[in-house]
């Protein structure tokens, strides 16, 4: 009789548990903003299906990791390539998720011929005005109403606030960035349009992004959200770090959309929080310290980083559109050969195996608490 009340005990802990424990990160936080994740060719093909099983399972919303660049779409004058981008786009239709476009202006993944006549000498700015709108037109066009929020500019600032001087601002000038938002609303009146970046929660960068918003939005430009990347490391930008910089953004009048989330556990050979890809680094073992799996005392600081981040990002939901892990599983991640090549990194949420790790329970677990 004891036994069976014992057994019965255990069986009511383990349907309520079951019960209370959501069962994916979209389930978690419904109602607060997206949950995400870029998809890769293998994903965006149908080439891994178990990746894209396991997406459906846990996200509601797509970023392509490199299907919408200008060099996949339009490698040389002319010449235009959607075919990926047709398969990523009809994927979140078929599936019903929040589609995002990545991206339209950057100064990265951007071929030569872009900036530069047949006689290879660098375009007046009307003309390279004219191609941005071309470009803008007929990739936005070509997704309208499909794609709900657009990636516009990606990438502008320095790390000291000021514009970057990509060919871009050397030869239309500062306003390449208003213009290039007044084209995408043009394409698609409807579409969110966003701002992208790394680093924003550092003191000097914010300021500038701010700035930058602040005169958009004065001159009437239709910029509606600006994406912290948040490619970020154990210590550093801090949870409160991160608040202040959503809560600066937000204070613009526009929203904010966590756009790239990983979190690098290896130790790093580059200063601060950049996402500049043009920076590598050389291999070493020293700096792929943990090649067979990530040791559990370290899983939980990372679990408990996730969750530190999740739980500001659950404070200032109201303001945040969504939140993108930049990857399904760590596999797939760009982290494993930047900045430095061939190594073992540990950045998102389901492991190799694509099996939810620690810090997913522990993101999961966020609303609940909040809710005790
Ligand atoms: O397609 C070639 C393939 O043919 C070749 O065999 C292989 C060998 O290295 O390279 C492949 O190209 C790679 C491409 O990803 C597709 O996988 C490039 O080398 C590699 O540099 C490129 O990296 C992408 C990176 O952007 C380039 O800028 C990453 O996948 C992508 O995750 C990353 O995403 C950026 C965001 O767009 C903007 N913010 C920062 C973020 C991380 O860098």
């Amino acid at each position: 009789m004891l036994m069976r009340s014992a057994l019965c005990t255990s069986l009511l802990i383990a349907a309520s548990a079951a019960v209370q424990q959501p069962a994916s990160l979209k389930q978690s936080y419904q109602g607060d903003f997206y949950v995400g994740a870029a998809m890769n060719t293998a994903e965006i093909t149908g080439q891994d299906q178990s990746s894209d099983a396991l997406l459906l399972r846990q996200f509601n919303s797509i970023s392509p990791e490199n299907a919408l660049k200008w060099e996949v779409v339009n490698p040389k004058p002319g010449q235009y390539d959607f075919s990926l981008g047709d398969q990523y786009v009809a994927f979140g239709v078929k599936h019903h998720l929040w589609i995002v476009g990545h991206n339209l202006v950057w100064h990265n993944q951007v071929p030569a011929w872009v900036f530069r006549d047949n006689n290879g000498k660098l375009l007046p700015r009307d003309a390279l005005l004219k191609r941005m709108k071309d470009h803008i037109f007929r990739e936005v066009g070509r997704y309208r109403g499909k794609i709900q929020s657009w990636d516009v500019v990606n990438e502008a600032l320095n790390e000291d606030g000021t514009l970057r001087q990509s060919l871009w601002y050397k030869i239309i000038g500062p306003d390449y960035i208003a213009k290039a938002f007044e084209y995408a609303h043009e394409a698609d009146p409807k579409a969110q349009l966003t701002y992208n970046d790394y680093n924003l929660a550092s003191p000097a960068k914010l300021a500038g992004v701010v700035r930058l918003v602040k005169q958009l939005r004065a001159e009437g430009v239709p910029i509606d959200c600006v994406g912290m990347q948040t490619h970020d490391h154990m210590d550093s930008p801090t949870a409160e770090e991160t608040d202040t910089a959503i809560r600066a953004i937000a204070a613009t009048g526009v929203k904010v959309a966590i756009s790239e989330m990983d979190i690098d556990v290896l130790p790093s050979p580059v200063q601060g929080n950049t996402a500049d890809v043009s920076i590598r680094a050389a291999a070493n073992p020293k700096l792929n310290p943990w090649p067979n799996g990530l040791p559990a005392a370290m899983q939980q600081q990372l679990a408990a980083r996730y969750a530190a981040l999740f739980r500001v990002f659950y404070k200032d939901r109201a303001d945040i559109s969504r939140v993108t892990l930049w990857g399904v599983t760590n596999a797939q991640s760009w982290k494993n050969n930047w900045p430095v090549p061939g190594r073992t990194n540990y950045p998102l949420l389901f492991d190799r195996q694509g099996k939810p790790t620690p810090s997913w329970y522990a993101v999961v677990k966020v609303p609940g608490e909040a809710e005790k």
